[in-house]
C-alpha cells in the first residue's frame, strides 16, 4: 500500500474500501474479506446504516487497530454543535473503536459550521486523528479553510474519468486539503467500464478498466475509494501498484472529462430539496437518533 501525508502529518492509504450501499447483513463479511486482502482504509458513514457491521469486522479482523484507517461521515440530520458531538461518539461505539482516523461532514448543507466546531473539539481531544468535509466545492471549501482554526485535512468528492474535478483539485491543493475520490467508477454509469479510451489503455498495460481508473486517480495524487461486494473484484481493484500510466495515456484520459456530475450537482438548489426530502423520509421511518436519545 502507498500513503499520502495529510496537512497534520497523519498518513492515509491512497486506496480504500467503501461500503456505501452494502446492506448491513453482508457488510461485516465484505469488510473482513477486504481487510484480509490488504485494504486498510475503510470508508463508511452514519447514513449508510452499516457502521455496526464495520465495527464487528474491525473487532474480528485480527489486524491491529493502528494499522487500520477508519473513516465515517456525519449525516446532515446530526448537524449542529451538540448533535454532531453526540453522533460521532455514537458512531465510535457502533464502530467499536475508541478513536477514529477521519471524520467528514457528509454534505455542505445546514449547520455545517456548528458541526465543524464539534469535530475540531473532538480532534483537539484526540478522539479523531483527522477531520474534513465531503462534497464541498471550491467556494464553500475556501470559506471553511478561511474561517476555521483547523484546516480540513480531506475533502471527499465525486471524481472519475467523466468528472475529473480539475478545478476543485487545484483549489484543494492551494488550501493544502487532500482530495479523496468517491464513485471512482461512476458506479458504472455511462458505460464507464467499457469506455473505448479506457479499454484501449487497459489492453496496452494488460490491466482492466477498473485498475486503469484507480491508477489514474492515484497518479493524480487522489485517494481513491473502490467498492465491490465481489471478492475477486476487491482483489483486482487492489492490484494497481505494479504499473505506471504514461504521460500520454494520462492525457488521453483527460479528454474524457465532461466537468459535470454523473449523479447531482451540489450547487443546484434541487439537490438541497432532495436532501430535505430524504431527511424527512428517514425521520418518518426511524426517527432522529438524537431526538430518540433526548426523549429517553
Ligand atoms: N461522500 C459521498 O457523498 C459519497 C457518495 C458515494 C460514495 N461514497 C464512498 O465512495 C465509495 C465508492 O463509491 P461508490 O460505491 O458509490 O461507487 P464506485 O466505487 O464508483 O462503483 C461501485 C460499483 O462498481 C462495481 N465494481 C467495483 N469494482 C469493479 C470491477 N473491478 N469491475 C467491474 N465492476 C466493479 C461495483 O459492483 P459490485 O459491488 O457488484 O462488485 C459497484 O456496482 C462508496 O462505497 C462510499 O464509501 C461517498
Amino acid at each position: 500500500m502507498e500513503f499520502v501525508t495529510l496537512n497534520n502529518g497523519v498518513r492515509m492509504p491512497v486506496l480504500g474500501y467503501g461500503v456505501f450501499q452494502i446492506p448491513k447483513e453482508e457488510c461485516e463479511k465484505c469488510v473482513l474479506d477486504a481487510i484480509k486482502l490488504g485494504y486498510r482504509l475503510i470508508d463508511t458513514a452514519q447514513s449508510y446504516f452499516n457502521e455496526e457491521a464495520v465495527g464487528n469486522a474491525i473487532k474480528k479482523c485480527r489486524v491491529p487497530r493502528e494499522e487500520l484507517f477508519i473513516t465515517t461521515k456525519v449525516w446532515i440530520d446530526n448537524y449542529g454543535f451538540e448533535k454532531t458531538r453526540v453522533s460521532v461518539l455514537d458512531s465510535m461505539k457502533k464502530l467499536q473503536t475508541d478513536y477514529l482516523d477521519l471524520v467528514l461532514l457528509h454534505q455542505p448543507f445546514s449547520d455545517y459550521y456548528g458541526s465543524y466546531r464539534a469535530l475540531e473539539d473532538l480532534y483537539k481531544e484526540g478522539k479523531i486523528r483527522s477531520i474534513g468535509v465531503s462534497n464541498f466545492y471550491p467556494d464553500r471549501l475556501s470559506d471553511m479553510c478561511a474561517f476555521n482554526k483547523v484546516i480540513p485535512q480531506v475533502n471527499q468528492v465525486e471524481t472519475n474519468p467523466l468528472n475529473q474535478q480539475i478545478r476543485a483539485q487545484e483549489n484543494m491543493k492551494k488550501n493544502n486539503v487532500q482530495i479523496e475520490a468517491w464513485a471512482p467508477f461512476g458506479e458504472g454509469r455511462n458505460n464507464l467500464f467499457t469506455n473505448p479510451v479506457l479499454d484501449q489503455i487497459g489492453k496496452k498495460y494488460q490491466k482492466s478498466v477498473a485498475r486503469v481508473i484507480l491508477k489514474w486517480l492515484i497518479q493524480r495524487g487522489i485517494v481513491a475509494l473502490a467498492k465491490s461486494t465481489h471478492i475477486e473484484r476487491m482483489k483486482e481493484n487492489l492490484e494497481v501498484f505494479d504499473f505506471i500510466l504514461s504521460r500520454e495515456d494520462m492525457n488521453k484520459i483527460k479528454t474524457l472529462d465532461t466537468n459535470s456530475s454523473l449523479f447531482f450537482s451540489h450547487q443546484d438548489p434541487a439537490t438541497v430539496d432532495y436532501f430535505v426530502e430524504l431527511i424527512k423520509k428517514r425521520r418518518d421511518h426511524i426517527g432522529s437518533d438524537y431526538e430518540k436519545r433526548a426523549s429517553k
